[in-house]
């Protein structure tokens, strides 16, 4: 690295760093159609980066998941990745999106993906589907991603659980949000749902959790990582 990246602002930094880790850990056709037909579609650029992804497939494969829950498709980026990292045979994932355009969207990303027999996209409003899949009598699931609207974190984390077993890891994303996490005195609703979902893992005596502080692409913010041990 030259010295003026190093020494630079840290935006700048963390963007270098990324635009050289990217260089290395290449996306593939399917990842850039992905993120194409979200931008065509107008959808917002907050997936997960290229490099958060690698952390979700890393992940999933640790846990030799075989079944993973997603709460938040977006256009599937983050879906691709997940399906990439699962196990077995009957590897499966089902995805759970408000909105039907971008619901639309992430269908044609997973079909151009290979992944229409993997992913089961559920439209409808995250508690809904969650309430839905509970009472269907699935079996748990092995990793949850949780990436969704930020003020129902915590009914997430809860229905997440109801949904899991001793081992399941759980991942929320979006809880650091530049440092404003840090504020006991924000009154912005996202920021209290991230500060809920925290302290109700750190309460919770059957889970082992932390949380990792990002940096990169997207800018400054963390991810909140579960496991559920008991
Ligand atoms: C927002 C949501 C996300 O899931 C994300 O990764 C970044 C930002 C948002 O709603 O602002
Ligand atoms: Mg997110």
């Amino acid at each position: 690295m030259s010295g003026s990246i190093s020494g630079g602002r840290p935006e700048r930094v963390w963007t270098a760093v990324d635009d050289y880790l990217e260089g290395l850990f290449p996306e593939d056709e399917v990842l850039l159609a992905a993120q194409a037909a979200a931008d065509a579609a107008g959808m917002p650029a907050i997936q997960v980066s290229p490099m958060q992804g690698r952390l979700l497939q890393v992940l999933t494969q640790a846990v030799g998941a075989r079944r993973a829950l997603e709460v938040g498709t977006l256009a599937g980026v983050s879906t691709i990745w997940i399906a990439r990292g699962l196990t077995g045979p009957d590897a499966h994932i089902t995805t759970l999106e408000v909105e039907a355009r971008h619901a639309e969207v992430a269908r044609a990303n997973l079909a151009r993906a290979g992944l229409a027999d993997v992913v089961d996209v559920r439209v409808g409003p995250g508690v809904d589907s969650l309430a839905a899949l509970a009472d269907e009598g699935v079996q748990p699931f092995d990793l949850v991603f949780i990436d969704a609207d930020k003020p129902s974190n915590t009914a997430y984390l809860q229905a997440g659980l109801r949904l899991s077993h001793p081992g399941t890891v759980i991942v929320v994303d979006n809880v650091v949000r530049k440092g404003a996490v840090a504020d006991a005195d924000s009154t912005d609703v996202r920021i209290l749902g991230s500060r809920a979902v925290i302290e109700a893992v750190a309460a919770d005596p059957r889970l082992t959790a932390t949380v990792v502080q990002t940096v990169g692409s997207k800018g400054y913010d963390g991810f909140l990582l579960i496991r559920r041990r008991a």
